[in-house]
């Protein structure tokens, strides 16, 4: 009996190894929110060379930009159910799928291209990277740093929480974003990504708020007239991939996967430190006006870090969660 059950588990493994090695090559969909020349579609071009050369050739992806393959939240549920291969979007689109995540979207938490570094990359971003495989399906492969949100506008020069008062804010779909502009006094409109740039030409909306690079991905100059350089989230937008598709390939590929996406990430943040500054100017030679927050932005960030963080520490995972975010960049815990 024992020699049989032998002959039968090294022929499963035997069978196992061919399927393996058959494993065809792979042309992986990679949906992007964003358009062409922005922060995603660099981090995008990044992995798919690095993904080329690590798997010899065998494996490519295609991105469709735009969000051609769904609004981003759309394509976390397409990813979970293994209908879609990859995705490309920014965090706040994954937080309603993994609570988690929150802790990078909370005010104020991230104030620079560095902290974000040092959070994605070390154990916290691999512990945020788990909790996505738990709760949505979907696994982080690469980060991509966009920079921060900036508050664009159709009507008037924002630097007071006062001049926000009678606009009407297009935010995504996040509650703690919703909270945030609650928090500042007005009511903002969720809208999904796919939407915005439409609802910002038909004047269902006054502004939005997205990094530069993004801004100018989108043309929203053609729609905007003013930018307000707030910093109270740091843009970043995993590469995400799902995870059936992930469990699929054979160990070896996988780790090809792994390394691509670490590869993309180093280059997603040399790409800002080379073009933000570059894309600003280029936004005020497109006709915007670009103003600083009166007082340094002191009474948006009261404002927004008294009331905001205490309402998501239990879907952060806990105050701790935050205070170990927070003495990793170095900062005081609360
Ligand atoms: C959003 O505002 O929904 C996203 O940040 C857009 C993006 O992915 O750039």
């Amino acid at each position: 009996f024992l020699k049989k059950v032998c002959t039968l588990t090294a022929a499963v493994s035997a069978a196992a190894m061919l399927t393996a090695g058959a494993v065809s090559a792979k042309n992986f969909k990679i949906a992007v929110g964003d358009g062409a020349g922005s922060s995603q579609e660099g981090t995008g071009k990044f992995f798919i060379e690095a993904l080329e050369e690590k798997s010899g050739g065998k494996h490519t992806a295609t991105m469709f930009l735009n969000g051609q393959l769904g609004s981003e939240q759309d394509t976390v549920n397409e990813a979970a159910i293994g209908t879609l291969d990859m995705s490309l979007l920014a965090i706040n689109n994954v937080t309603p799928f993994s609570p988690t995540v929150g802790v990078f979207t909370l005010p104020y938490v991230i104030l620079s291209l560095e902290d974000a570094e040092k959070l994605t990359q070390g154990p916290i971003g691999q512990e945020l990277t788990e909790n996505t495989i738990r709760d949505a399906g979907v696994r982080i492969l690469a980060w991509t740093y966009t920079g921060f949100r900036r508050l664009t506008n159709s009507k008037k020069p924002v630097t007071t929480v006062a001049d926000l008062q009678d606009l009407v804010i297009r935010v995504p779909k996040n509650e703690i974003m919703i909270a945030t502009y609650k928090a500042w006094g007005i009511n903002p409109t969720p809208m999904a990504w796919s939407e915005t740039f439409t609802g910002l030409q038909t004047k269902v909306v006054d502004g939005q708020d997205n990094p530069y690079t993004t801004i100018n991905s989108m043309k929203f100059y053609e729609v905007q007239e003013y930018v307000t350089n707030l910093r109270y989230i740091f843009s970043i937008e995993p590469l995400i991939v799902s995870e059936a598709v992930f469990q699929d390939l054979p160990e070896e590929d996988q780790q090809i996967l792994i390394e691509a996406g670490k590869e993309a990430t180093v280059k997603s943040a040399q790409y800002l430190r080379d073009i933000e500054a570059q894309i600003k100017d280029e936004l005020v030679a497109k006709g915007m006006q670009i103003d600083d927050p009166a007082n340094d932005e002191a009474e948006f960030i009261e404002l927004a870090t008294q009331a905001v963080w205490p309402m998501f520490y239990d879907s952060i995972g806990g105050v701790e969660k935050l205070n170990t975010v927070l003495t990793t960049i170095g900062r005081e815990p609360v």
